[in-house]
């Protein structure tokens, strides 16, 4: 039996999914180390698990070693240590260095975490992306304009979610980026050449180093102009088509980008450009499975479980042959107005009427709900449709029907 390990912070509903995906794969011993109370795990879960370790910090690498350690004395050797979350890629591979575990080890995890050290290793790579610099002060934000002009990107190394992005255009912007993030020598920035294009992602499945199976979905519009928006809803679209020529054009890229970053075994998150001109551009890639609600999208176009399938590529290096049959996509509603809360809701019966019938998951935000604190929104809406005009139209009208008030 192969002994699998998931780090699962807190047992919330999308989190009991993985923990449930992996009690049930044929030949796994499941063990689980998290920082929620194990009274809080339903009943099935606490029978099937061989093993819950509570830690106080599952991001804190020593903290996960020793209960590695805890495990490999209760239950047998730890054969894989695996979790979802970004922040907790490169404290998973400490672990798995310092205990000597199969999978990515620390100085990949970095390539992969740390925006600066990932574009360095690209660039050398001669993958296409932004010309970029680490800033250690406000001297060196102001020579990196010198050098590539205006507009530049300024944004934490470590960052996700878009959290603490700025696009700098004039001095006004950039005296402001630099007062909110403060570079310094123990907090560099990683500043980055304004790219323009549109802005898309790129799903990868690699075993051994070889990619097996890829998708993409764009995103409508980019994360930036959605961050610098507050009253801008959004989608993901992920089309039917599994040919689209740009996607098929940019796989070469892709494929570069990850062997030199040293993927072997996984499912990666890649965010890329499509200028203009047809050309790409790489922006950041992720060793780890996709958020804005791209796994249950990829879902429900493959007719299959996503995350019951990275939990089985994970853990025996397995993955099906898929087919798509059909599109989908997601519209992420934003509280719009000044105000903690949510006020009221819009336009849900109107949309109900239009375009219910192809919803198949949705989050209606509740009167009272707090304001979402990232950019992904209050609620948001899962189409699904035979052709990838229709969901793109159904998105279309539930961003422009549904629209919720703060107050
Ligand atoms: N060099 C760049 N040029 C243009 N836009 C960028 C650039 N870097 C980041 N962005 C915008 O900011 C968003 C967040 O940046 P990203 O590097 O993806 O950080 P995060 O890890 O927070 O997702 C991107 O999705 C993109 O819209
Ligand atoms: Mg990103």
């Amino acid at each position: 039996m192969l002994h699998a390990v998931l780090v699962a912070p807190l047992f919330q509903a999308n989190t009991l999914r993985y923990v449930r995906a992996l009690c049930d794969i044929p030949g796994v011993t499941p063990s689980v180390i998290t920082q929620d109370s194990v009274d809080r795990l339903p009943d099935d879960l606490q029978r099937n698990l061989a093993r819950c370790v509570r830690v106080g910090n599952c991001m804190d690498t020593p903290q996960l070693i020793k209960a590695c350690k805890q495990l490999a004395t209760d239950i047998g050797p730890v054969d894989r240590l695996i979790g979802a979350l970004e922040q907790l890629q490169v404290p998973l591979a400490e672990a798995r260095d310092a205990c000597d575990i199969y999978g990515m080890r620390t100085q990949t995890a970095i390539n992969f975490r740390d925006k600066d050290r990932m574009k360095t290793v690209l660039r050398e790579a001669g993958v296409p992306c932004a010309r970029h610099r680490l800033i250690e002060s406000d001297t060196d934000a102001l020579d990196f304009i010198q050098t590539i002009g205006l507009p530049i990107i300024l944004k934490p190394t470590d960052g996700l979610g878009s959290r603490g992005t700025f696009r700098i255009r004039n001095d006004d912007d950039l005296k402001a980026a630099l007062k909110a993030l403060r570079p310094s020598l123990e907090r560099p920035l990683q500043a980055e050449e304004f790219v323009t294009g549109k802005e898309n992602t790129f799903e990868t499945v690699t075993i051994d180093g070889v990619p097996q199976w890829h998708s993409g979905t764009h995103y409508l519009p980019g994360p930036l102009e959605v961050l610098e928006n507050p009253w801008m809803q959004y989608c993901v679209l992920l089309p039917r088509e599994e040919n689209l020529p740009e996607f098929t054009a940019f796989t070469d890229t892709n494929t570069r980008a990850l062997t030199a970053l040293g993927m072997q075994t996984g499912l990666s998150h890649m965010e890329w450009f499509l200028r203009e001109d047809g050309s790409a551009c790489v922006s950041e890639v992720g060793a780890r499975p996709p958020g804005v609600h791209i796994m249950p999208m990829m879902s429900y176009v493959n007719d299959a479980d996503f995350v019951r399938l990275w939990l089985r590529l994970m853990t025996l290096g397995q993955w099906p042959k898929l087919q798509r049959h059909c599109a989908a996509g997601v519209a992420c509603l934003r509280g719009q107005g000044r105000g903690g809360r949510v006020k009221a809701v819009h336009g849900l019966q109107q949309a109900q009427e239009e375009v219910g019938r192809y919803v198949v998951d949705r989050a209606i935000p509740r009167v009272g709900q707090p304001k979402a604190d990232g950019y992904e929104g209050e609620g948001f809406a899962i189409v699904v449709a035979e052709d990838t005009a229709t969901v793109k139209q159904a998105l279309k009208r539930l961003v422009s029907l549904v629209r919720i008030e703060l107050g």
